[in-house]
């Protein structure tokens, strides 16, 4: 799902009961991520296929090649925090 956080715009994964959060606009085009397919670890671009491990943000599969960025989450009593600061930034190759 995508929400947004102090401007940022961010998807949220769920692994396997661990929740993921990284940037949600495509590094590529700029498609948003949340709306692409997502099996394991990886979510695939709607637009053109890229695909991008949500446990880290990193481009996998092109023609993105940048990073979409990583962000911090926290569950507590089922409610979900986002740190808005990436851990890891955006890139574009
Ligand atoms: S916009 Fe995501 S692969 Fe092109």
């Amino acid at each position: 799902m995508a929400v947004a956080v102090a401007g940022e715009e961010i998807a949220l994964f769920n692994v396997d009961g661990t929740v993921y959060a990284i940037g949600d606009i495509c590094t590529h085009a700029e498609a948003s991520l949340s709306e692409g397919d997502f099996y394991d670890n990886m979510v695939e671009c709607p637009l053109h296929g890229s695909g991008f491990d949500v446990t880290t943000g990193k481009a996998m599969v092109l023609p993105a090649m940048g990073n979409s960025g990583k962000y911090a989450v926290k569950v507590e009593d089922g409610a979900i925090f986002v740190d808005p600061v990436p851990v890891t930034p955006r890139s574009t190759r």
